[in-house]
């Protein structure tokens, strides 16, 4: 499978993925040809890219860190206990816990696993997937750094319920594509307290789970939100929930400005070590990520184009590169690739599907 753009999906091309409705449902099924009238419904749905199915790709499995039954019932989940506090009812904490011993069963017995995917979602369920995804990557971070399970699931429940401040807010403040007045900056700043709020009032609900709400918009050089904390004055889970909001957050395309790359993601946290994120959180958090995500077309540094294939922990900055067409954009024959961690010369370049 290889990702491609949307701007650049034609009808004819093979679905790789499936894509699901934030309540589970499945909106286009893996196999499934586009049609025009596909093409134009992704559209609507401002979906940014697919991944889709070719000759020269079509035999890469890409293992996720998580399936996509369960990442899907933790969308769903995070959507119903968000919708339950929206009309006024308790978080359902048991239901939070449950999806995130699930998410933790699952990593634990991933590890070793990637994260490759660039999850694919609709605008409209930003915040359910944003919530799962931030969840994964602070559980990923949390076994990097040797957690025990209880400590996974306080982290996993803080994670996965870090923005619900955000149901607190006006949405029409939450949704607005101009730019924010200082005043309206200030009251979206809010929902870290009104989460806190929330969370602490429940108590199924461990204070530290919590904290990742109240916290996770402080900053390591105490630049950030909304009491300034310095260092470890911000608890270990804050700081991770934090980075992994932040990353997950660049990675996504939002009103004001498109997704960027995995590689330049990276690149912008590794520049705020010290800084914004405390260095061995970084650490952590960054190993267990592809850099370049499998399927990605990258050009290598002879101008060759490939396809990202394969990537190991042990060489996380030089996957195998199937290629696909020379400096000249003559189309390869066969099946040729080459191992960047084997081959000191070469390097990527560029990444060409953004
Ligand atoms: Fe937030």
């Amino acid at each position: 499978m290889r990702r491609i753009l949307l701007d650049n999906v034609a009808a004819g091309m093979k679905i790789a993925k499936p894509l699901f409705a934030a309540d589970g449902k499945i909106l286009l099924n893996a196999g499934l040809e586009l049609k025009d009238s596909y093409v134009k419904r992704l559209k609507e749905m401002d979906v940014s890219f697919i991944y889709i199915e070719d000759d020269l790709t079509a035999d890469i499995e890409v293992a996720d860190v998580v399936s996509d039954k369960i990442r899907m019932e933790a969308v769903s989940t995070a959507k119903s206990i968000m919708d339950n506090v929206k009309v006024g009812k308790r978080v359902d904490a048991s239901q939070a816990k449950k999806t995130a011993n699930s998410l933790v069963d699952e990593l634990c017995s991933n590890q070793g696993v990637l994260v490759n995917f660039i999850d694919m979602r609709t605008k409209s369920d930003y915040l359910f997937s944003h919530s799962v995804n931030v969840c994964i990557l602070s559980i990923m971070t949390g076994i990097s750094r040797g957690y025990d399970e209880l400590r996974l699931r306080d982290l996993g429940v803080g994670a996965l319920l870090h923005d619900i401040g955000k149901i607190s807010l006006d949405p029409n403040l939450l949704n607005k594509n101009e730019r924010l007045t200082e005043q309206e900056l200030e009251e979206i700043r809010k929902h870290c307290q009104y989460g806190f709020e929330t969370l602490r009032k429940n108590p199924e609900i461990n204070l530290v789970s919590a904290h990742c709400a109240f916290q996770h918009h402080e900053r390591y050089d105490g630049t950030g939100y909304p009491r300034g904390l310095v260092g470890d004055e911000i608890h270990e889970y804050g700081q991770i929930v934090a980075l992994a909001d932040v990353y997950d957050a660049l990675t996504t395309d939002v009103s004001y400005r498109n997704a960027v790359p995995v590689y330049e993601a990276l690149a912008i946290i590794t520049s705020g070590v010290g800084k914004y994120f405390a260095p061995e959180i970084v650490t952590s958090f960054t190993s267990n990520i592809a850099v370049y995500p499998i399927g990605t077309v990258v050009r290598l540094s002879n101008n060759e184009i490939g396809v990202v294939v394969d990537i190991t922990k042990e060489a996380i900055h030089k996957p195998v590169v199937r290629m696909i067409a020379d400096a000249k954009k003559n189309r390869i024959s066969g099946i040729v690739e080459i191992d960047l961690s084997k081959n000191s010369r070469l390097y990527i370049a560029d990444v060409m599907e953004r």
